[in-house]
């Protein structure tokens, strides 16, 4: 059998480096020695995602508890033609690789519109999308990839440039950056975007803290060992000696910050030494290391967000009992 396009598959997928070559290991290094050496111990969220990490979070999300990646789902199964057509998109580019279904559930909508012409994964890591962008272009004949290897927090020169464009950042990752950090991601966005551009954005809703708390410190322990997995991160990746089963898994919800913030508490006084970084680190018994936060929104606040961003609001939908909310927005 012949493909039915043309152009092989493997030339309709193409990568754009713009984070340049990086030193991955001197980048945690320096990350791991100014988190672990200050007042307050605390390592970056990214470093979660090894592969036994982005295992585990797919796991998370299948989890009674953790409704954030259902909730948002039926969003976009509810509102994806909408919001397409709002922008009569040809191009979806998403920061972050996110869920195949989320991402399928826009490209769907493009196709059956009759605009989709191209996609544009933005992602650190070439690998975690490459395998997603070879299936997508043999299941949609007209598909053009262009893989964007760049961080979230740096400006990027957009792909597709003159063609009507939705930049979707979902997921409510958002919420993992702080205040002045999403108020400056906000600003790249909203100067990334042409007239006509439309920006998508999952945020996760202030709620009763007992919901949040059972969310983020599931049952089944799932996310217990997603967190205590980056400790095997820096066992492996630095040479450290922290053991796990002196770390426990622990997640509460500030409401004064509207944030969960997941910490690894050390539940005996001891030094681990990382070799990597010729450093032993002391824990008291009961001192943690702050791995995560988890910032919630309110409708005002997201829109403050935006709005001091250079945004507005075009259309705001949230899931059946307004746990999640999915905003579409666009350059004033
Ligand atoms: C991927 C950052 C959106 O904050 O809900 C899930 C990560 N951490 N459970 C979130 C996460 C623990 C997730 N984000």
């Amino acid at each position: 059998m012949e493909r039915p396009s043309a152009a092989a598959a493997d030339d309709r997928v193409v990568v754009r480096n713009v984070l340049g070559p990086r030193d991955r290991h001197a980048e945690l290094a320096r990350d791991v020695r100014d988190g672990l050496t200050g007042p307050v111990k605390e390592i970056p969220p990214k470093y979660f995602y090894d592969a036994r990490g982005s295992d585990l979070f797919e796991r998370i999300t299948a989890q009674p508890e953790y409704y954030p990646t259902r909730a948002e789902t039926e969003i976009l199964e509810l509102h994806a033609a909408d919001f397409v057509s709002d922008v009569g998109a040809h191009v979806l580019v998403e920061y972050g690789s996110g869920s195949s279904t989320k991402t399928r559930l826009l490209l769907d909508a493009m196709h059956a519109q009759g605009t989709l012409e191209g996609y544009a994964p933005v992602d650190v890591s070439e690998d975690a999308v490459h395998a997603a962008a070879d299936l997508l272009v043999s299941e949609y004949p007209e598909l053009q990839v262009v893989i964007v290897v760049a961080d979230f927090d740096a400006p990027l020169d957009l792909s597709f440039a003159g063609r009507p464009r939705l930049i979707a950042f979902l997921g409510s990752t958002i919420g993992n950056f702080t205040p002045e950090a999403a108020r400056r991601f906000m600003v790249c966005v909203a100067e990334e975007l042409e007239p006509g551009d439309g920006f998508l954005i999952g945020f996760d809703l202030v709620k009763d803290a007992r919901e949040l708390e059972a969310a983020y410190d599931d049952a089944a322990g799932v996310t217990a060992a997603f967190n205590l997995n980056l400790l095997s991160v820096l066992n492996r990746e630095l040479h450290a000696d922290f053991d796990e089963r002196t770390f426990r898994h622990r997640a509460f919800y500030d409401a004064g910050r509207a944030r969960i913030e997941m910490h690894l508490v050390s539940e005996i006084a001891q030094s681990v030494r990382i070799a990597d970084l010729d450093l032993e680190v002391r824990f008291e018994a009961g001192e943690s290391i702050r791995t995560e936060l988890s910032h919630k929104y309110t409708p005002e606040s997201a829109r403050g967000l935006l709005e001091a961003g250079g945004l507005r609001i075009r259309r705001w939908e949230t899931d059946g009992s307004a746990r999640f909310a999915v905003a579409l927005a666009e350059r004033r």
